[in-house]
């Protein structure tokens, strides 16, 4: 099948021509899928009614296995009793929206945070799938930006201090920034991974910088001079020219390379209007599976 990709920015993101991603099961369309994804870092694809097991399949389908240990189910199960379910929003298990003082809720604004997803695992969060399926009036917007980008803006002396650099990222990290309090229980369950700050994409040689709000300290450097280091790429690299806003539509479908991108939400009155999406995440496994 033919598959075309329009730029949605300069750098990164682009909107892939009409097809049902529940049809698509050819390795030639897929691969071509693998293909934009490796030349935008973000796709959005309209209009993808997809169930559950539709998107799990599909998940699987286009990167291969799954993410299954989210930070959250430290915490707690979620509504689908499946750790591959992503249960992204603002609805509680009665199907209400969440209460300001809900764990959960408070959790979950840390996504407002730059990051990227499960950066916190061994090995990392590779795509994301985004299924809309309830979307508010008012925006709640998804930023991106483009991690390759920044590395290539980089000033050559930049370029030489941080290659064969390590980071060490904890998703407890970016919740405690914002004050979240974890049981000693829960900390110990999510220790945390570590990561080259530098990723090299296999197939196109490209790099980028592997940074997210769950990076605590760079392994190589004092604990100061590696958070400033963090906090100063972190800085460049989500400047605007190298975001992307996504402005979500019932049934949307986005698609991102967490080793090539960060992404954030953005606020909006969550306790009034209800959002509800799915995310499923695939993990960066050598092979890839599309071979
Ligand atoms: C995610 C995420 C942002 C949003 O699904 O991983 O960070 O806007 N989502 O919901
Ligand atoms: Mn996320």
């Amino acid at each position: 099948m033919n598959v075309t990709f329009k730029k949605l920015h300069p750098h990164i993101g682009a909107e892939v021509s009409p097809l049902d991603l529940r049809q698509i099961h050819d390795r030639e369309t897929l691969d071509a899928l693998v293909g934009g994804m490796d030349e935008h870092g973000v796709l959005v694809f309209r209009d993808q009614p997809f169930t559950d097991a539709e998107q799990l399949a599909f998940a699987e389908r286009f990167g291969g296995p799954l993410h299954k240990k989210p930070g959250i189910a430290a915490l707690a199960k979620n509504r689908f009793d499946n750790d591959a379910i992503a249960d992204i929003g603002n609805i509680n298990e009665d199907g209400g929206i969440r209460a300001a003082d809900d764990r959960k809720r408070a959790y979950s604004l840390a996504n407002r945070l730059w990051h990227t997803d499960a950066s916190f695992q061994d090995p990392p969060g590779r795509y994301s799938t985004l299924s809309a399926r309830v979307i508010p009036p008012v925006g709640a917007d998804t930023e991106f930006a483009d991690m390759q980008a920044a590395y290539d803006d980089l000033d050559a002396a930049m370029k030489k201090q941080i290659e064969g650099l390590h980071v060490h990222h904890s998703i407890a990290y970016s919740r405690q920034l914002l004050g979240f309090d974890f049981s000693p229980a829960e900390l110990e369950k999510l220790k945390g991974a570590v990561h080259p700050l530098v990723h090299v994409n296999p197939r196109t040689g490209r790099r980028s910088l592997y940074l997210a709000a769950h990076a605590t300290r760079v392994i190589e450097m004092a604990l100061p001079e590696g958070r400033l280091l963090l906090r100063d790429l972190t800085e460049h690299a989500t400047q605007r020219q190298y975001v992307y806003r996504h402005a979500w539509k019932d049934r949307d479908l986005v698609i991102w390379d967490n080793q090539a991108s960060m992404h954030r939400s953005t606020p909006f009155e969550d306790a009034r209007y209800p959002r509800e999406l799915r995310r499923i995440t695939t993990i960066d496994v050598e092979v890839p599976a599309y071979a």
